[in-house]
């Protein structure tokens, strides 16, 4: 694949200011080392956020938040909106993941209008999809995958930089991650859907990630895969040891 790879650190709700400790030695091992091949980013809990763009930008590594509110500003008390997150130094977001679709009962369409309000305010979205254990015993993994795919995803995404992530949502924080020929089969599906949506050039130009128990020793053989354009790291983000290990196997 030509296109550039690209590793996210999804902190999740972890991370005090203590925690910056953890950046700076992600900082010194990517500027001591030879440079990483990948695009390397962080997104911390926004209390983080920009003392994490202030303290990446040095050694390359770009900020992102974990979700954003549909609206600009307003009246929604404890929500953060796209526009705050570049504000406060983001350049990505990660969106519609399973956690959040779970627990705060995010919709396909309610993550694309979050999409649509993220590439408003400049940033690029990290939407997430992934079938669960039980969608995929039933044969179903492909075809809930697709569909999220297409709830999903903006039709603006045509004229903006938008990233997938697939994680299956029996593989997040289990330790248990599908076998390289599913994942393949995965992403070269979605890299077929995302080819027929937007046309060969657009469509081969997006970026796949794979995420769910992404791990030092397994990272490698995962990277390696047709149509794997990075990774979405959660546990193993949050030690600057094990996330450059990971940043330094693709
Ligand atoms: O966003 C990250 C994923 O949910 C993966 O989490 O690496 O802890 O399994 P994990």
């Amino acid at each position: 694949t030509t296109i550039s790879p690209l590793i996210a650190g999804n902190w999740k709700m972890n991370g005090l200011s203590q925690s910056l400790e953890e950046l700076t030695e992600l900082a010194q091992l990517l500027t001591t080392g030879e440079a990483p091949r990948a695009v390397v980013v962080v997104c911390p809990p926004a209390t983080l956020l920009s003392a994490v763009a202030a303290q990446g930008a040095s050694s390359g590594i770009m900020a992102g938040g974990q979700d954003c509110h549909t609206e600009a500003s307003g009246a929604h008390t404890g929500d953060i909106s796209a526009y705050m997150l570049a504000d406060a130094g983001a350049q990505f977001v990660i969106l519609g993941h399973s956690e959040r679709r779970a627990s705060h009962r995010e919709t396909d369409d309610l993550v694309r209008a979050k999409a649509e309000a993220a590439m408003g305010a400049g940033l690029k979205p990290i939407i997430c999809v992934g079938e669960t254990e039980e969608e995929r015993d039933a044969g179903r993994a492909e075809a809930v995958v697709a569909g999220q795919l297409a709830g999903s995803i903006p039709d603006a995404a045509s004229q903006h930089e938008v990233i997938v992530a697939y994680e299956p949502v029996w593989a997040i924080g289990t330790g248990r991650t599908p076998s390289n020929d599913d994942i393949a089969k995965m992403h070269a599906s979605i890299r077929q859907a995302l080819v027929e949506r937007f046309g060969e050039e657009k469509g081969n130009s997006i970026r796949i990630l794979y995420g769910g128990s992404m791990k030092p020793l397994n990272a490698r053989e995962i990277l390696a895969i047709d149509n794997v354009n990075g990774g979405l790291v959660g546990g193993a983000s949050l030690l600057a040891k094990d996330f450059y290990t990971i940043i330094s196997a693709v």
